[in-house]
């Protein structure tokens, strides 16, 4: 695989400060283009001289790996989680072709792995932050299941993907509300009559979570449980017939959260996508010129502004 990367613009090390900031890429429909993005996404940060960890947490589904040509790795997230392994460090191995990334193969294939807790979720977000890096760039699964929940927010930064499709925008908002809920359900204990209220309540907005919230006595932990909720938006695979389709998505976004809600990047459908996915070479670490590669390029520039002005 050839090193095509450029030299870095200053020291990773130089950046550093505190905790690696985690950036989560999730969306409720699978095939949207998730593991493709996340990982151009790591490259990029990488190019332009992070230090990136770009893990698979694609539970049951991970798919990282053969996107970067590695097709069997050796140890996986499993061997954290089961303890074969003493630090997560041990399983963030050096992409040898890819300057300034690693990567944590993913996991799912046991029952224990396939279903864990909510600590060992969060234990796993822990022990990533203090991985010494600027950035952790997971892969979240599809679908509204609490892994991809819970994965996705987290995060420090949320991206919520979806392509022009209709269907795919209406997977992607209920993605985003199920978000909501699972965020304020998991800031109480699971027998607390606000939170049990809320596991069979269908809000419009986030202005009726609140406001169930305040007929239980309990806004303020609602309002400081949403507080670290800020996802945003990508669409990807659009073409000329998108533009309806991501102007629905964000009304209806708006009309949820009351705010309007970041869109990153707009990425286009483009065959040279496809072929990088085949020749297992993501599309820029192969230096391939193309609007998608245009649009993914400008897409790390404005992470990296959020993860700049936040840090
Ligand atoms: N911008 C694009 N242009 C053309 N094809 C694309 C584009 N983005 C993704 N694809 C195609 O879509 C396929 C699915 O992408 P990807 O595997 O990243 O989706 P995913 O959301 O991770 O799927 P899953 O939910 O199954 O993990 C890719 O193999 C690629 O062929
Ligand atoms: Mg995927």
């Amino acid at each position: 695989m050839p090193s095509t990367l450029p030299p870095p613009l200053s020291s990773p090390e130089s950046k550093r400060s505190g905790e690696a900031r985690v950036i989560s890429v999730a969306s409720g429909k699978g095939g949207v283009g998730k593991t493709v993005i996340a990982t151009n996404l790591a490259l990029d940060l990488a190019q332009r001289g992070l230090s990136v960890v770009l893990v698979d947490l694609d539970v049951g589904g991970p798919d990282v790996h053969t996107m970067l040509g590695e097709y069997s790795p050796t140890s996986t997230l499993a061997d954290f989680i089961s303890r074969r392994v003493h630090s997560i460090d041990d399983v963030a191995y050096d992409l040898l072709s890819y300057r300034g990334l690693r990567f944590v193969p993913g996991c799912g294939q046991t029952l224990a792995t396939a279903n864990m807790s909510y600590a060992t979720k969060k234990k796993i977000i822990q022990k990533l932050r203090r991985i010494d890096a600027d950035s952790i760039v997971i892969d979240v699964g599809a679908g509204t299941g609490f892994h991809a929940l819970d994965f996705f927010l987290m995060a420090d930064q949320q991206v919520g993907v979806a392509t022009g499709d209709p269907s795919s925008v209406l997977d992607l908002h209920r993605f985003l509300k199920l978000a909501a809920m699972r965020c304020v359900t998991a800031a109480f204990k699971a027998g607390d009559p606000f939170s049990k209220a809320l596991r069979i309540f269908d809000p419009g907005s986030i202005h009726e979570i609140y406001r169930i919230a305040e007929d239980f006595g309990c806004k303020d932990g609602a309002v400081k449980a949403l507080a670290g909720y800020r996802p945003m938006l990508l669409l990807n695979r659009v073409g000329n017939e998108s533009r309806t389709a991501s102007y629905q998505l964000r009304r209806l976004l708006e009309n949820f959260f009351g705010r309007k809600i970041d869109l990153l990047g707009m990425i286009p459908e483009d065959e040279e996508v496809r072929r990088s996915v085949h020749s297992h070479l993501p599309l820029l670490a192969a230096g391939t010129v193309c609007p998608a590669a245009d649009e993914m390029r400008s897409f790390g520039g404005a992470m990296l502004d959020r993860l700049e002005s936040r840090s």
